[in-house]
């Protein structure tokens, strides 16, 4: 495949969900890659509207009148319940295909796809796997954040067994897609803080669990998501018990990842405009003080559309068409 888009065309690329907030971006993202060619935007209720990529403008289709077999890849940014027969359909069209939604990622209370072994997108963690996979299940925005946060801790068992990790994150208003809600009107959510999904039953628990039981990891987590009144960004507060004091937290994040080229080790707690537009994670760790264990917060944060969606799903697209992974991503 490489050698097909360095020597000859640029390789055919699709988006399923190209209204929604996903989909515009994987739209402009794929529109100026190097070696993608956006071929079709799909749309469903919004199909024959143009949609705006920088520097030209596309009038999206429906999905129904798309032909799948055109596209090498496709992207399926499409609501869970609605996502998994597209992806089947364009499987068997015979293109690789990266799934946004929630119904291929490890953990679901019911399995949307029986028999299909589509990797967790995460390439800091499953690099590998990707690579060879024909189907690849994009990981949600907070487990992005939260998992980032954990894996150098938890892939080295540094976490006291059965200690609860709680992670408090906040998502800007992007995060809940663009179909109209009440709730997330303007005047309801502007200068206003609030938590949802309370009582640890987000739905995005049951992957960072399943993939955190994967890793051998033996804890509680906690997880409570904010509406934050930003249009983009997630800042993950992680708080962890630890076996043992470590004396220098943050030169063993800086190892654990030294050679990926979206993960940022900070010095200082991140802030959402450092991450913005961009397809990184920026993590800080710190030891907490007066506690009479050893602890450790985490902050973490990305943009939800981009390393938290988008820009992911074009990471994971690189690794499955042998291309350079930064290929075409905001650094
Ligand atoms: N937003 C984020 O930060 C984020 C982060 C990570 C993952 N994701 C995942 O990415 C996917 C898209 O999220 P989003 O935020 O972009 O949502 P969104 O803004 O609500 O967009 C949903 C898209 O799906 C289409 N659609 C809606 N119902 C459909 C149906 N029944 N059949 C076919 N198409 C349908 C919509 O088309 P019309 O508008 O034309 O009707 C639109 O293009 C979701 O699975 C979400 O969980 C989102």
């Amino acid at each position: 495949m490489k050698e097909y888009a360095f020597n000859m065309h640029k390789l055919p690329v699709g988006v399923l969900g190209a209204s929604g907030y996903a989909g515009q971006e994987l739209c402009a993202l794929a529109d100026r890659h190097p070696h993608f060619e956006l071929v079709f935007a799909a749309a469903h209720s919004r199909a024959g509207e143009s949609l705006r990529l920088p520097g030209r403008e596309i009038v999206m289709v429906s999905a129904d009148s798309v032909a799948l077999g055109d596209a090498s890849v496709i992207f399926s940014a499409l609501p869970h319940g609605a996502s998994a027969s597209w992806v089947i359909k364009a499987q068997q069209s015979g293109a690789k295909v990266v799934d946004l939604s929630a119904d291929l990622r490890p953990g679901q209370p019911e399995v949307a796809i029986p028999d299909l072994d589509a990797p967790y997108g995460l390439p800091e963690l499953n690099r590998d796997a990707i690579r060879t996979a024909q189907v690849v299940a994009n990981p949600g925005c907070y487990p992005t954040a939260t998992l980032l946060g954990l894996l150098p801790l938890v892939t080295r068992e540094l976490l006291l067994p059965g200690a609860p990790v709680v992670v408090d994150a906040a998502s800007g208003v992007t995060g809940a897609g663009n179909a109209p809600r009440p709730d997330l009107l303007f005047g309801e959510v502007t200068e206003d803080f609030r938590a949802y999904g309370v009582g640890n039953s987000h739905r995005h628990l049951y992957e960072m669990r399943a993939t955190l039981d994967a890793c051998g990891a033996d804890l509680d987590l906690l997880f409570t998501p904010h509406l934050l009144p930003v249009a983009r960004g997630i800042l993950a507060t992680i708080t962890v018990t630890l076996r043992e004091p470590l004396t220098d937290p943050l030169a063993l994040f800086r190892t654990h990842y030294a050679v990926e080229p979206f993960v940022e080790i900070a010095n200082a707690p991140p802030r959402l405009r450092e991450v913005q537009h961009r397809n990184v994670a920026r993590i800080f760790v710190t030891p907490i003080a007066h506690a009479r264990r050893p602890m450790l917060q985490i902050f973490v944060a990305i943009d939800n559309l981009v390393k938290g969606a988008a820009g992911q799903a074009i990471q994971n697209a690189n690794l499955l068409c042998d291309f350079d992974e930064t290929a075409g991503l905001p650094l």
